[in-house]
């Protein structure tokens, strides 16, 4: 029997990349994100491909009927979801304490409700049913305090860590996936300059999704691509939190 993934965030950078990496081997999409012709896009080249069924669902995952929408396509019983992948994120210009706090609900809705609720649908739908799989796109972020999108990415991989022991015995694997850089266009969606960032710290989506896949067959609940960024992120886990804090400073 074939595969479904719902990948939220497929038409751009690590979504993207997953949605061409699972068409390849044969698992049927449903893609979710606002833009809708660029998803039609790569639905139709996926399908010519891979010869797999595609679902487009165009929602803005800030708002309660773009995640219910969604909610529907993971619980559809006649579409179901085997492996769910909640991705879709953007970064906010500007320190938290100067931004706009409609703006800030509307970050903490993306990268978090959203998430929330279709990790909700999913692990109640799947634990009826022997099991499924679940990737949370988090942050190496999430291990140093960098403001809200940090504080965000720690929400992210704290549920991640804690539901993949709790839901082994119904057999849900749950992984939080942290990356560093990665070579996307969220930087610039974000108008962040990251003309700083040293080359070796830029991360390529395409190789980041397989060692991701990689690692959630093992059963982890943590994928830090690199040896690097796996350094980086212990020495963040363990070095005074002060000093952790001061180093981060810079980023948001
Ligand atoms: N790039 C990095 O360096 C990096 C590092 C660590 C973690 N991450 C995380 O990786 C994930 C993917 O980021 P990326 O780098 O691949 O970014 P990206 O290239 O900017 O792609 C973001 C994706 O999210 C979708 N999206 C954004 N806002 C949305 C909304 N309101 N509703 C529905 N979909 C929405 C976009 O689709 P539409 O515009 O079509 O809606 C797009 O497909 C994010 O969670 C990000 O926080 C990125």
């Amino acid at each position: 029997m074939s595969r479904r993934a719902l990948i939220t965030g497929p038409t751009a950078g690590i979504g993207n990349a997953y949605a061409r990496e699972l068409a390849k081997r044969g698992y049927d999409l449903t893609l979710v994100a606002r833009d809708t012709a660029k998803m039609e896009a790569i639905a139709t080249q996926l399908r010519s491909k891979h010869r797999i069924d595609v679902d487009v669902i165009t929602a803005d995952l800030t708002t309660v009927e773009g995640v219910a929408n969604t909610v529907n396509a993971v619980t559809d019983t006649t579409k179901r979801v085997d492996l769910l992948i909640n991705n879709a994120g953007a970064s906010l210009a500007g320190w938290f304490g100067t931004t706009d706090i409609a703006d800030e609900d509307r970050q903490l809705d993306l990268l978090v409700r959203a998430p929330m609720h279709l990790m909700d649908a999913a692990i109640k739908t799947m634990a009826g049913r022997g099991g499924g799989q679940i990737i949370n796109v988090s942050s190496v972020a999430a291990f140093t305090p960098r403001g809200v999108y940090s504080a965000h990415k720690a929400w992210l991989l704290n549920i991640s860590e804690w539901a993949n022991v709790h839901y082994a015995d119904v057999n849900i694997s749950v992984m939080a996936l942290c990356p560093g850089f990665v070579r996307t266009e969220f930087h610039q969606r974000g108008d962040m300059d990251v003309s700083g960032v040293p080359k070796w710290m830029w991360l390529k989506a395409d190789k980041l999704v397989k060692t991701s896949l990689k690692d959630l067959e093992k059963g982890k609940s943590v994928s830090i691509p690199t040896i690097r960024y796996k350094v980086l992120s212990v020495l963040a886990r363990y070095l005074p939190k002060g000093l952790v804090t001061r180093a981060a400073k810079r980023g948001r």
